[in-house]
């Protein structure tokens, strides 16, 4: 037998936030590669839209602002009428905006966290209850080394604060449904290209900063996540839950 088959997602449905660019739009090709049928979620239905002709017949958008609960209600239930089931659920929406926590406004706290914090819970509740009915589902929530490391230098106190949360929401909610076959899991990634990493990656001080203080000397690449992206969301991964897979070139264990 082919030992790499438990990473394949055959017939699985998996829903992924902020698919429109970045990360989120890679997840879905790697998770519509292994086999699955991926509904990709976000605001901008133009970039949707192109992501979605890239992945082919198996993608298919849902336009929806994770920080409005209707419009997440609304994304279950497109799913669920459309697959009648949901099997995987990837929360990757986010946004970012570095700014010294004594001028960072509680208003830009506050929808920061909304974001990256709040609509992971919202929406882990929601596709949850669909997954405890069906005894089965893996959910993967996007978290970053900025959840697990001050960066100072990059003043951040609303991302770092909804990052580490995100963490800890992770395990409580692996804890309560893990008897229920509902696994919960999180990757902390490190320097990826992405929308929200340009400015840093265009700008050569900004390379040279990532490649100095990161172990390996250098950013990620997308297909880098994919491991672990494909571990946590497949068979491959049925024992482990509340875990947090850190994917950084080893940026954090120093
Ligand atoms: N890039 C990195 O190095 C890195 C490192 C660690 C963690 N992360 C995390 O990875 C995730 C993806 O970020 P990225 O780096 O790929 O940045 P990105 O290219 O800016 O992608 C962010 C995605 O989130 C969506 N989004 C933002 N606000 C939203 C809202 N209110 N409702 C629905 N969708 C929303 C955006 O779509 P629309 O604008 O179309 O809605 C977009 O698809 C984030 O959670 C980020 O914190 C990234």
């Amino acid at each position: 037998m082919d030992s790499t088959s438990i990473f394949r997602i055959d017939g699985k449905v998996a829903v992924i936030t902020g698919a429109s660019s970045g990360l989120g739009a890679h997840i879905a090709q790697v998770l519509a590669g292994a086999g699955a049928e991926v509904v990709l979620a976000a605001r901008r239905k133009e970039k949707l839209d192109s992501v979605i002709a890239g992945i082919g017949a198996s993608a298919s958008g849902f336009q929806c602002d994770v920080t409005n609960d209707s419009d997440l209600e609304a994304l279950v239930d497109f799913v669920v009428k459309k697959f009648g089931k949901i099997d995987i659920c990837v929360n990757n929406a986010g946004t970012s905006d570095p700014e010294p926590a004594e001028s960072e406004s509680p208003e830009k706290f506050r929808s920061i966290m909304a974001v990256n914090l709040e609509s992971v819970f919202v929406l882990s509740q929601l596709v949850g209850r669909v997954m405890l009915e069906a005894g089965e589902g893996s959910i993967v929530n996007v978290s970053s080394i900025a959840g697990l490391l001050a960066s100072g230098q990059i003043p951040q106190a609303s991302y770092a604060a909804s990052k580490a949360a995100v963490i800890n929401l992770t395990r409580e909610l692996a804890a309560q449904w893990a008897r229920r076959g509902v696994r919960v899991n999180a990757i902390a990634p490190g320097w990826f290209p992405s929308e929200m990493t340009q400015e840093m990656f265009g700008n050569p001080r900004g390379q040279d900063f990532i490649r100095k203080r990161c172990p390996m000397g250098r950013t990620g690449e997308l297909a880098e996540l994919d491991g672990a992206l494909l571990l946590l969301s497949s068979k491959a991964g049925s024992y482990i839950t509340g875990e947090t897979v850190v994917i950084d070139g080893g940026w954090s264990i120093i």
